[in-house]
Formats: structure tokens, C-alpha cells, sequence
């Protein structure tokens, strides 16, 4: 069928026919479909959605667009966390290495800065020598090996979610559950991992903000893993304000590395315990909550976690010795009146960042690793006219200036008592 024939369907509210879907996407990949005829596809598919079973089917064709991993010659658990995506989230970076000094196995696929958020890829490219473009066979090894790696989305892994992730991320059709499903599931299924954990954002720096949305996206998360035999557990957490303290490049990198040695920020300790926690129940190491997190915290407080994140850094090529952050330029963003901070729209923070070189606005943009900012103040807490809310940083006084015109009106300050809960389940 032509390319056009199936968007119009699409528009016209139909289901796409899976020898069309397949045709579309491996053309694609291939380069016989360009940018534009996908870009139709996909606002088509923002705009209408997609049925379970067509969903179903797209993940299938993204899996099949290249190999897969196979670990069953590990007889440990091998299994996976991924993100929504959110500001400020560096979990992925400390529960990798946490659960490997735990004794599991995590084959990670990440992905790089998608609409406002920031991407595990570019932050951990921030260390010196870094590689995320491992050949399948060299990663399979290493996980062996070390227990955890982390790796992008290459020709041979994923190809089809590699190149429409990128679209997505400039074409503004980032949040559709359709398109978030199908580009998770199916990077982490071709991982060959037995179980997963997902981290549902919800709230204002969330793809899908409210929690119905969130809940809907979730659900067919689940399905999907069930489907193709993956245990998957689901955990809602806040995205209503930045996580940590730190968000940003390689600031995040450095923040992950303080959690590692236990002197991390509470809020990201909490949710990567939690995360953490999830993956060593469903691999039946723990048999509940506490035992998982006596653990856990064990294998941070004795070095443990830090130096698997130490040895999956050098042998991906990483320097941590020489890994440092020196931004050329800094702007701090003050307070104009004094109460408790009631809000922040943490979706204009994270533009804000874009802005100042964590995120791309076209597909070949280079990014800044010096870039980010440290949030003073959070949700709750009383603040003075005059003090610091935001220190934003960057290497380009340019992007800085931009990025700072976004963040300054990102806060609301009132009188309000206001609670936030971190973690919905
Ligand atoms: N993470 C992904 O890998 N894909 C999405 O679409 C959103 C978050």
C-alpha cells in the first residue's frame, strides 16, 4: 500500500493492517520512507492512537527490526528499569550498578534527551572516553561479565526505535501511549531480559501529567510485557518538580555517583530503593520491602555499588579520574517574595535545559556536558524573598540567557501548606 494511502487511513480513524505497519517501518529503517512519510505516520498515530492488537504488532515489527539479546545461558535473573522520562532522573545510572553488586543481571538499552527530558545516554557520555555504541556481542559479554552495562540503541539493536526515537523527540510527538509503549517495549524486550520495573512519571514535568493518563500508559505497559512474556511491575512516582538536586549533564552523573557512596538526595534515594527494591522481589533474591532495602543499603554503605559503577564505567570506556564539571558560565535565579514554594512547571524547567544544551531541538544539535542547575528549593518548603531558587549553569553565556528565561517563571510561591507525595504505590 502507498506510504500516503496509510496515513490517510490512519487520520480517517482505521487500524493499519500489520503488513502495512511492517512495510512502513522497515522501509523506514531502510531509508526508503523518509522523514516526512514518517513524521505523517506519527502525528496519524498521536492524533488517533492505535488498538491493542495494533500496538501489539508495532512493537513486534520494532523488536524484529534487528537482534535480539539472549542471557539463558546466565542462570541468574536478568531484568531491566526504565523511565517515562522526567527532569532530573538519574536512577538509572545508580540501580543499574546496585542491583549487579546484588548479584542481577541488567543488559540496559537507555535513551538519549526526549521533548524536555534528559537522556541517560547523554549524561553518561559526559565522562571521558564513555562508549554507549557497543556491538551485541561485545555487550552480552560484558554484562556477563560485570553484572551491568549500559548501551544505546544501534544498527543492530532496536534500528527502528534508534531513528523514529529521534523524530519523536523533534517532531513534537513525543507524548502518545501508543509511541511511548512501542519504543520502550521494545528496546526492552530485544534486551532478552525475564523482568522489568517501570517508573511511571505523573505530575508537571511528566509526559502525560495527570495520573488517568499516566494509569492508561501504565496499563498497556503491563499488557505489552505479559504479552510477550516479560514479568513487569509498575511504580507511579512524582514528576511534579525536578528529582535531586541536580538536573541537567554531567551534574546528574556526579549526583548519582554521591547516591552510590550513600550521600545522595532522599528523594532520588527513595525511588531508586523503591525501583531497586521491586526487582529484587520479582527475582525472588528478597522476599519482601525491607529485607530488599536492609540489602541495598548494605551494598552502598560497604563500597560495593559504587565500585560496580566504577568497573561498568571503565570497562566502557570511561575515565571517572578525569571526569569533572567546569561550566564557563553560571546564573543564579532569586526569589522576588518570601512564602512556600507551591508549584513548578517542571515540563517549562526542563525546556529551560533544552535550551541550555541538555536537550536536542534538532536531530544533529551537539550538546553542552557542562550544562544543568541545581534547585535550591522544593515543593513545601518556605523560602525568603532574595534567596537562591535556581543556580543554572552552562558553557554558552547565549543558551544560558535562554535557558534562564524559561526557569525564572517555572515557580509559584504562596502562602499554602502543601504536601507532595513521592511515591503513589
Ligand atoms: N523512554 C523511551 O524509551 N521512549 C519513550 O517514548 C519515552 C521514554
Amino acid at each position: 500500500m502507498n506510504p500516503n494511502d496509510i496515513i490517510a487511513d490512519k487520520n480517517s480513524g482505521k487500524s493499519i493492517r500489520t503488513s502495512d505497519l511492517h512495510s512502513f517501518i522497515s522501509g523506514y529503517v531502510e531509508g526508503t520512507i523518509n522523514d516526512e512519510k514518517m513524521t505523517g505516520l506519527l502525528r496519524a498515530i498521536f492524533d488517533h492512537g492505535m488498538t491493542d492488537d495494533e500496538i501489539f504488532t508495532m512493537v513486534d515489527i520494532m523488536i524484529h527490526s534487528g537482534k535480539q539479546m539472549n542471557f539463558e545461558h546466565i542462570d541468574e535473573y536478568v531484568c531491566d528499569k526504565h523511565s517515562i522520562g522526567g527532569v532530573g532522573d538519574k536512577t538509572s545510572l545508580i540501580i543499574a550498578p546496585l542491583l549487579a553488586s546484588a548479584g542481577l543481571y541488567l543488559p540496559m538499552i537507555a535513551g538519549r534527551s526526549l521533548g524536555h527530558t534528559g537522556g541517560t545516554l547523554d549524561k553518561l557520555e559526559t565522562i571521558p572516553g564513555f562508549r554507549a555504541d557497543i556491538s551485541i556481542a561485545d555487550f552480552q559479554t560484558l554484562v556477563k561479565n560485570n553484572g551491568a552495562g549500559i548501551m544505546a540503541q544501534t544498527s543492530e539493536i532496536c534500528p527502528a526505535d534508534g531513528k523514529i526515537y529521534a523524530l519523536r523527540d523533534v517532531t513534537g510527538t513525543v507524548a502518545s501511549v501508543p509511541l511511548i509503549v512501542s519504543s520502550i517495549m521494545s528496546k526492552k524486550i530485544a534486551e532478552g531480559i525475564q523482568g522489568l520495573v517501570l517508573d511511571i512519571k505523573v505530575g508537571s514535568g511528566a509526559f502525560l501529567p495527570t495520573v488517568e493518563k499516566a494509569k492508561v500508559l501504565a496499563d498497556m505497559l503491563k499488557k505489552v510485557g505479559e504479552h510477550f512474556g516479560v514479568k513487569t511491575d509498575l511504580v507511579y512516582t512524582n514528576m511534579d518538580q525536578p528529582l535531586g538536586n541536580f538536573s541537567g549533564m554531567a551534574c546528574e552523573v556526579l549526583e548519582a555517583i554521591d547516591c552510590l557512596k550513600g550521600k545522595g538526595p532522599e528523594d532520588t534515594m527513595a525511588v531508586c530503593l523503591k525501583l531497586s527494591s521491586k526487582l529484587m522481589i520479582q527475582s525472588g533474591k528478597t522476599k519482601d520491602e525491607t529485607e530488599s532495602n536492609s540489602i541495598l543499603t548494605a551494598l552502598i554503605k560497604n563500597g560495593s555499588a559504587f565500585d560496580k559503577f566504577d568497573e561498568m564505567i571503565s570497562i566502557q570506556g570511561g575515565d571517572l579520574n578525569a571526569f569533572t564539571n567546569t561550566p564557563a558560565f553560571t546564573h543564579e535565579i532569586i526569589a522576588d517574595k518570601s512564602g512556600i514554594i507551591q508549584s513548578m512547571d517542571t515540563t517549562q524547567i526542563g525546556w529551560g535545559l533544552v535550551d541550555m544544551g541538555c536537550g536536542r531541538k534538532n536531530k544533529d544539535d551537539i550538546l553542552d556536558a557542562t550544562a544543568g542547575l541545581e534547585c535550591h528549593y522544593k515543593i513545601g518548603e518556605d523560602i525568603k524573598n532574595g534567596d537562591v531558587l535556581f543556580t543554572c549553569f552552562c558553557d554558552d553565556g547565549d543558551k544560558l540567557k535562554m535557558g534562564i528565561e524559561k526557569i525564572t517563571d517555572s515557580v509559584s510561591i504562596g502562602t499554602e501548606k502543601v504536601d507532595v507525595t513521592l511515591i503513589y504505590n
